[in-house]
């Protein structure tokens, strides 16, 4: 199916944005939508009736306590196809179910997915048709969480949805808004139509821009030692790198992510994912592979100092002040460009204060094909509004968007 949708492109020639139709190729699949026990699950019905009204084919799973808040027959009448309910119902044929479910789909939605779902997941509990047809699949599996904002909240979750972001499964998390608890806080499922987009997200053809290339990604915030206990460092949180990687990923690179420490799951898709703490550190990794890339992009924030002296022992308080004499580290994205042979060369400057000046200071400097300005205060945020700069083409502004997309705006641009 073509699915237009409204985008907004910048215009080369006046900087201004305009929208334009851009057809985006979504391809008819098979989706097995998972319905498990929430308040929730009565949108199961919508979001069923979205997915049949853009093509796809659609199965549904409900969990014993899903139809206690809706009808199987209302989910089934809109799926035209029987609900499943019971692992050990009497079929009309011999197959495994739970096998066949899990090799039809081309992706698993669970929505609304509870605590207990999760949970179960997490821990590998397959009790049920859901959990079993979910534990024997390879395809991609959503879960759009809905719950009360406590369990929303409890850490028990929050390390069971980290544990299973870890073993590559997504999530669609919830929005704020008026719960059935009387309240208005968290835990909201997602707006359907919003879970069928980022669903279709999975399916949109991305176009392999990047295939047989390879590309190094560095991402993260370094870390300089003072003694056993203290260390150097800034707030950079790594989502942009990271977006960045499994990005050019789906555009077909074979992706190298170099990355100093950050809370985010490790991206199972990546081809190679080399840790690394200081500047030191991320300039080896960089530089030893360095010269077989043919795209390089510097996403870190890299400290460009470091201790003079590392303290082998804990530093103890003294009466009066403390001076820390700092060293400068190698300036790695400096050292990509004096080494340059075709790479295409990408730098980020995250500025407090005149960015365009600073960013194309950068860009000069260090020999960059092109630099991605951004204001600092868009470095702890889920967007980022930024200005690409280039060596040999107009500058462009790009709106504040979700760093993911993003991550694509940029790899577009590699020549
Ligand atoms: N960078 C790098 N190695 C360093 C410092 C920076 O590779 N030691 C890279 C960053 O990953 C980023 C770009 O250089 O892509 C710009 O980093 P930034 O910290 O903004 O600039 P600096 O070069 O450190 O300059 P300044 O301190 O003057 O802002």
């Amino acid at each position: 199916m073509i699915w237009i949708i409204h985008k907004k492109i910048a215009d080369n020639s006046s900087h201004d944005y305009i929208t334009r139709k851009v057809t985006v190729k979504t391809m008819k699949k098979n989706i097995l939508l998972g319905v498990t026990g929430g308040i929730a699950a009565y949108k199961a019905a919508n979001i069923i009736s979205m997915l049949k009204k853009r093509g796809h084919n659609v199965r549904v799973i409900m969990t014993k306590s899903a139809t206690e808040i809706i009808t199987p027959l209302t989910l089934e009448t809109l799926a035209r196809d029987r609900v499943v309910t019971d692992m050990w119902e009497k079929k009309p044929n011999v197959e495994v179910e739970h096998i066949s479910f899990a090799e039809w789909a081309d992706v698993i939605l669970v929505a609304p997915a509870t605590y207990n779902v999760v949970g179960k997941v997490a821990n590998g509990i397959a009790d049920d048709m859901l959990t079993t047809v979910i534990s024997a699949a390879t395809v991609p599996v959503y879960f759009a969480l809905a719950m009360n904002v406590n369990m929303y909240s409890n850490p028990i979750l929050r390390e069971n949805v980290d544990k299973l972001k870890g073993y590559g499964y997504k999530f669609i998390e919830a929005d704020e808004g008026f719960l059935a608890c009387n309240v208005n806080a968290k835990g909201r499922l997602k707006k359907e139509e919003d879970i069928v987009d980022i669903l279709e997200k999975e399916f949109t053809e991305v176009p392999q821009t990047l295939a047989g290339k390879k590309v190094i990604i560095t991402a993260g915030a370094t870390r300089e030692a003072i003694d056993p206990v203290r260390f150097l460092s800034n707030r950079s949180t790594g989502k942009m790198g990271y977006s960045l990687a499994m990005a050019a990923k789906k555009m077909g690179a074979h992706v190298t992510l170099v990355s100093a420490p950050t809370n985010l799951p490790r991206p199972t898709e990546v081809d190679e994912v080399v840790d690394v703490v200081s500047a030191q550190d991320m300039y080896e990794a960089v530089m030893s592979r360095y010269d077989s890339m043919d795209v390089a992009i510097a996403c870190a924030a890299v400290a460009d100092y470091k201790v003079k002296k590392y303290s082998e022992n804990k530093i103890k308080k003294k009466e009066g002040d403390l001076t820390l004499v700092l060293d400068r580290n190698p300036d790695i994205l400096k050292t990509m460009g004096e080494k340059k042979r075709d790479q295409f060369l990408i730098g980020f400057a995250a500025e407090s204060e005149n960015l365009l000046i600073n960013a194309q200071g950068k860009l000069e400097r260090k020999n960059l094909d092109m630099i991605v300005g951004n204001s600092v205060n868009y470095m702890q945020r889920d967007e980022n509004k930024v200005v690409f700069l280039f060596k040999e083409r107009e500058m462009k502004d790009i709106s504040e968007m979700p760093k993911e997309d993003l991550a694509y705006e940029i790899l577009k641009e590699i020549k």
